[in-house]
């Protein structure tokens, strides 16, 4: 079993950490935010993230999980060092490397022994050798010649069931060029390997393009059924019959089929413009790429619009209840989430809104500043409904699937029911009394 530094410990790095130690390995956990640290150190989670309070807890009784700011520290007294801080998107779309340089450059700085260097975050392609040149640069500043290994090994998880697809992953993907870095990894994660969960080594570049392709190819795929949602609305075909009938060839697959108001995240929209600048840059455009990027941004905008054409014509005074607010369910993360636009859009367009989402409200709460003036962060559903003409429905929280149509449709003004993830059959919806618009349907 191998001891391990994990630093940044965020949503994957906490993840990754915990997991890796309930492996067997011995970790710690770093971060230079040191109020989160202290948190975890109290076993108290700084975000939503199902199970990851079990898992912090039965690791750090058994001692094999500890928390710290000392970077230096925990990169001398382990020889595997996992960078897993955030790489969010400069203004030209690029990934902004300088967290991730920061903390190479201080393992530079730090290392005393053969350490190998491992690459959680997403980056994009050739960070891993730049990674190498920044530690290989502070270590020629020290006039030191310590032999190390930098390693790509991308992260599939996705918030909201973190653990299980950090446990359970699909594969596992070492970009490596070095044999015994290589081994140390398998001992890294042998709970897995043993368990023979399929184990890809590839190049540092290959690595780190797999993530890339692999997240651009699923925001796609969405942007794909998003579109053929907006047609069938205009030829009057039904998406979801579409979608399941396609999903069902095996070639295609179901997953990632259903149409919403568009994919937000920490990842798909930062990766997907990542790709997309990757390509420019070598003179090979991921027209795609681009091109699921501007069809979301338009997504979002659609929602906005639909909301207007059906209650208009105009917005102004209109209240709108709006349910859910993060990116997908289970998390608490609002990153780029639709909600974001689509609540800026509504209250530019005149109308005032009331809020709820069951995780990520004290996000949604500086996340909305500019607009707060405008927004009732409501305790719970119904008070969302209360008073408002609308009701939206932007993320498909398992709370929201079994609304009681008869409570909400007293309390709304009107009967107007959005439903833009589609959780709803049109005929229920309406036989409670509501106008019902999904999506493609
Ligand atoms: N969130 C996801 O679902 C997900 C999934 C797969 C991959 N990724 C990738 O993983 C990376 C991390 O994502 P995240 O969502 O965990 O980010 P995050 O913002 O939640 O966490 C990053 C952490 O790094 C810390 N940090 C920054 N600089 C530091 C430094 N110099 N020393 C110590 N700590 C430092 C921050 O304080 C923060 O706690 C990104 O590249 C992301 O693209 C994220």
């Amino acid at each position: 079993m191998a001891n391990i530094a994990v630093i940044g410990t965020g949503y994957v790095g906490s993840v990754s950490g915990a997991c890796l130690a309930d492996f067997g390995n011995h970790v710690t956990c770093v971060d230079n935010n040191a109020e989160k640290i202290e948190a975890l150190k109290k076993g108290i989670i700084p975000i939503y993230e199902p199970g990851l309070d079990t898992l912090l807890k039965r690791n750090t009784e058994a001692g094999r999980l500890k928390f710290s700011t000392d970077l230096p520290g925990a990169v001398k007294a382990n020889e595997v060092v996992f960078i897993a801080v955030g790489t969010p998107p400069a203004e030209d779309g690029s990934a902004d490397l300088r967290y991730v340089e920061t903390v190479a450059r201080s393992i530079g700085q730090a290392m005393e022994k053969y350490t190998v260097v491992v690459d959680k975050s997403t980056v994009p392609v050739g960070t891993g050798r730049k990674v190498a040149a920044w530690i290989g640069e502070e270590l020629a500043a020290r006039k030191l010649e310590i032999p190390f290994a930098v390693v790509s090994n991308p992260e599939f998880l996705r918030e909201g069931s973190a653990i299980q697809d950090f446990t359970h992953p699909d594969r596992v993907v070492i970009g490596c060029e070095h044999e015994e870095a290589r081994r140390i990894m398998k001992e890294v994660y042998r709970a897995l390997y043993l368990n023979e969960t399929p184990y890809i080594e590839t190049s540092l570049e290959s690595a780190e393009m797999i993530k890339y392709a692999s997240n651009a190819f699923l925001a796609v795929k969405i942007t794909f059924i998003n579109e053929i949602a907006n047609l069938c609305e205009k030829i009057g075909a039904n998406v979801q019959d579409v979608a399941k009938a396609m999903g069902r060839d095996g070639r295609i697959g179901g997953k990632f089929l259903h149409p919403g108001p568009g994919f937000g995240g920490s990842c798909f929209p930062k990766d997907i413009r990542a790709l997309a600048r990757i390509g420019r840059d070598h003179g090979e455009a991921q027209r795609l790429a681009e091109t699921a990027i501007e069809a979301n941004e338009r997504q979002k905008l659609r929602m906005i619009d639909k909301i207007e054409t059906v209650m208009g014509p105009s917005l102004r005074g209109k209240t709108i209840a709006i349910l859910g607010l993060a990116f997908k369910p289970n998390t608490d993360d609002m990153r780029e989430s639709p909600a974001i636009a689509i609540c800026r859009g509504l209250i530019e367009k005149g109308a005032a809104l009331r809020l709820y989402d069951p995780a990520a409200m004290k996000e949604a709460s500086w996340r909305l500043e500019e607009v707060k003036p405008r927004c009732h962060f409501a305790p719970d559903e119904y008070d969302a409904a209360k008073g408002s003409d609308a009701l939206v429905l932007l993320t498909e929280w398992n709370q929201f699937r079994n609304l009681d149509f008869g409570r909400i449709r007293s309390l709304l003004k009107e009967n107007f029911f959005f439903d833009f993830r589609n959780i709803y059959k049109r005929e229920a919806v309406e036989a409670a009394g509501f106008y019902y618009t999904g999506i493609g349907t």
